[in-house]
């Protein structure tokens, strides 16, 4: 047999690339009806990914993971372009909840928790999603406190009284509760400590390997998150200025002057360069 039939056989045998988990593609979001904020944003996560999407102060992060989740109505918020696909499907004019349904939720920034229920209170609040019964959801529990040791010693505290890493966990905790596909996590690291920032996205990785769970984790720390994602997406002023493999971020020249601190003429903060010289660099 020829060489070329052998390769065109082999190739009529490919495999088709697995179907994104999600993806979106440029959208716009306006707030209040006239600012402009998100400008044609597009990016993807396969299933099973996790994809940092990462940037400075009001590069538009937390407005795309809203975007994603539907949460833009609440805040006056709106995308008015584009369009968004989750597990193959439309979900645009979704739903915050059905959404979650679907298995798609966000872990907000900051953190909230409910300060006056325990934290196995707020884990529980997390299933109020499902319909497969006590039983179901009291496995999970266990399967979440497995994860997250820590939550099994203060399961009965009050929540306000536990630490930000206890409750950043049990954000994360209650987002699975509701048996995501997906979960977009806002700043894990937000005032936390090193240690226990690396201690949530050992749990993270943890989640993704075993559970399966698919991550769009928004954060400012791009050291951090490029250490567990697989691929990276850095915003400025509503949109991407560059994408890559998490490895090939981390060795790029200008990430590692502007976002990781440690450029080749010595150590400069990025928020100290003017963005119209960042983006000349950027799409030089
Ligand atoms: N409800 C709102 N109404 C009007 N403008 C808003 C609203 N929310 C956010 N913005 C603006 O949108 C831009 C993007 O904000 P966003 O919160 O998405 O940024 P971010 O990347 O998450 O920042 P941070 O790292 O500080 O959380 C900012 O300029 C912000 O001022
Ligand atoms: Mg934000």
């Amino acid at each position: 047999m020829s060489r070329s039939l052998l390769m065109s056989e082999h190739a009529s045998n490919a495999v088709e690339p697995a179907r994104p988990m999600l993806s979106v593609n440029n959208i716009e979001v306006i707030y209040d009806h006239v600012i402009l904020v998100l400008k044609g944003v597009s990016l993807t996560v396969p299933q099973g990914g996790i994809v940092a999407i990462l940037g400075a102060n009001g590069a538009g992060k937390t407005t795309t993971l809203k975007a994603i989740s539907n949460l833009l109505h609440a805040e006056r918020g709106e995308v008015t372009k584009g369009s968004i696909e989750f597990d193959g499907e439309r979900v645009d004019s979704l739903s915050p909840n059905e959404l979650v349904r679907r298995g798609c939720i966000q872990v907000m920034e900051g953190r909230h928790c409910f300060g006056h229920l325990s934290i196995e209170e707020n884990l529980l609040t997390g299933a109020f999603t499902r319909r497969d019964g006590n039983r179901a959801i009291r496995d999970d529990l266990d399967m979440i406190y497995g994860y997250f040791p820590r939550l099994r010693q203060r399961r009965s505290s009050m929540a306000g009284y536990t630490s930000g890493g206890e409750q950043q966990m049990c954000a994360i905790g209650r987002a699975m509760m509701s048996r995501p596909k997906m979960i977009l996590l806002d700043e894990p690291s937000m005032g936390l400590a090193p240690q226990v920032v690396d201690e949530i996205f050992e749990i993270v990785k943890d989640l993704n390997d075993k559970q399966g769970v698919s991550f769009l984790v928004a954060e400012q720390n791009t050291n951090m998150a490029l250490k567990y994602a697989t691929y990276g997406y850095i915003m400025e002023t509503g949109r991407i200025v560059m994408d890559g493999d998490a490895a090939s971020l981390r060795d790029n020249e200008d990430v590692k002057e502007f976002y990781l601190g440690i450029g080749g003429e010595g150590r400069k903060s990025f928020r100290e360069v003017k963005s119209y010289k960042r983006r000349k660099r950027w799409l030089a």
